[in-house]
């Protein structure tokens, strides 16, 4: 949708597994060309001339076609895990070396100017030093949180998914968080259950971790729960509780805080309709044109799958 309205862009291929599917998809957005197929993202890159690869297949998919991708001197926009291994990691990086391709992580909560408040929060030091972070990240799952494209329930396919919910929503947590407080420095721990699907990775977990600038984190993530997303911020001049999801949208001590311009802000926010996926394509080729990589890009892409293998590390 996002390439569909920006007025720059021009959709001239869309490869899916299924014929159906693609066909459904190129009448929608007018789409000329049509692959379809197992390996039709292949033969797609292959004999098309693309300015831009959009990945956004099941997770197993994404680092070959990624790599697939550099071969053919593409841009790239991956959905989130950008890759499934150490390993994959490291060819992509070797690949992109000496290659002038802008590479987007699809990290589109970045895109809610939310989070630029609580920066700002941060940035001007309304907290002091900040002492421990908690974000909280929970839904129903996949095919019953939303509908799926295509038939297979893959996300409970170890092999296919990769890992479970942490791998799924753990990845937006933490780069939510390394936006905020930079880079995290050790993962300390990881408990985790099974408790409502039936799959063989994590459907809920919480992972312990530290910060390189000392600052306590956990992320606790659930396919299992009512939708909801906070996130606790303590310092040792204040705290703020920030509710994404719900209507108390902020709770900050001490009470003097409230005379703050930018918790004012906070207060007063409204989420905005504009949907953070398009922005996230308007800036990806935004940076296409003007030749600069910006964020999300591929290291933060790297660093939230490699605090999710970290973290996977660690399950007895
Ligand atoms: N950034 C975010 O907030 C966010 C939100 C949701 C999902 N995601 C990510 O997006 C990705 C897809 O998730 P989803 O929920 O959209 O999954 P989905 O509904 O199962 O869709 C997967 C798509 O990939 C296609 N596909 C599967 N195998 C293929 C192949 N060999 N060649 C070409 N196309 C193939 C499917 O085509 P057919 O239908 O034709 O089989 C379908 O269109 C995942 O990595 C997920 O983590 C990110």
């Amino acid at each position: 949708m996002g390439y569909a309205k920006n007025p720059d862009c021009e959709l001239v291929a869309i490869a899916s597994r299924t014929e159906e599917h693609a066909k459904a998809a190129s009448e929608k957005f007018h789409v000329p060309k049509v692959y379809a197929g197992n390996s039709s993202w292949e033969k797609m890159i292959d004999e098309q001339e693309l300015d831009i690869v959009s990945i956004c297949t099941p997770n197993y998919l994404h680092a070959p076609i990624v790599l697939k991708a550099i071969e053919n001197d593409c841009n790239i926009l991956c959905e989130k895990p950008i890759a499934l291994s150490r390993e994959e990691l490291s060819q992509i990086e070797e690949k992109l070396k000496n290659k002038n391709i802008i590479f987007f992580t699809s990290f589109n909560k970045r895109y809610n100017p939310i989070f630029r408040l609580i920066k700002s929060i941060l940035d001007e030091d309304i907290l002091g030093k900040i002492t421990s972070v908690r974000y909280f990240f929970s839904h129903y799952g996949p095919y019953k949180s939303w509908e799926a494209i295509s038939e297979e329930k893959w996300f409970f396919d170890s092999k296919k998914a990769g890992g479970g919910v942490l791998l799924d929503l753990g990845v937006h947590c933490i780069d939510i968080l390394r936006y905020l407080l930079g880079e995290y420095d050790i993962v300390n721990g990881i408990n985790f259950n099974t408790s409502c699907i039936n799959m063989q990775e994590e459907d809920n977990c919480n992972v312990l971790f530290r910060f390189k600038n000392d600052t306590l984190g956990l992320i606790s993530v659930s396919w299992c729960n009512e939708p909801s997303e906070t996130l606790d911020i303590f310092g040792t001049r204040g705290f703020i509780k920030v509710d994404m999801s719900g209507r108390n949208r902020l709770s900050f001590g001490p009470k003097s805080l409230k005379r703050n311009k930018v918790i004012k802000r906070l207060l007063k926010f409204k989420p905005s309709k504009e949907s953070a996926q398009n922005k996230l394509i308007d800036h990806f080729i935004n940076c296409i044109q003007t030749k600069k990589q910006e964020s999300p890009n591929f290291e933060d892409g790297k660093k939230a799958v490699e605090f999710v293998l970290d973290a996977y590390s660690l399950k007895i």
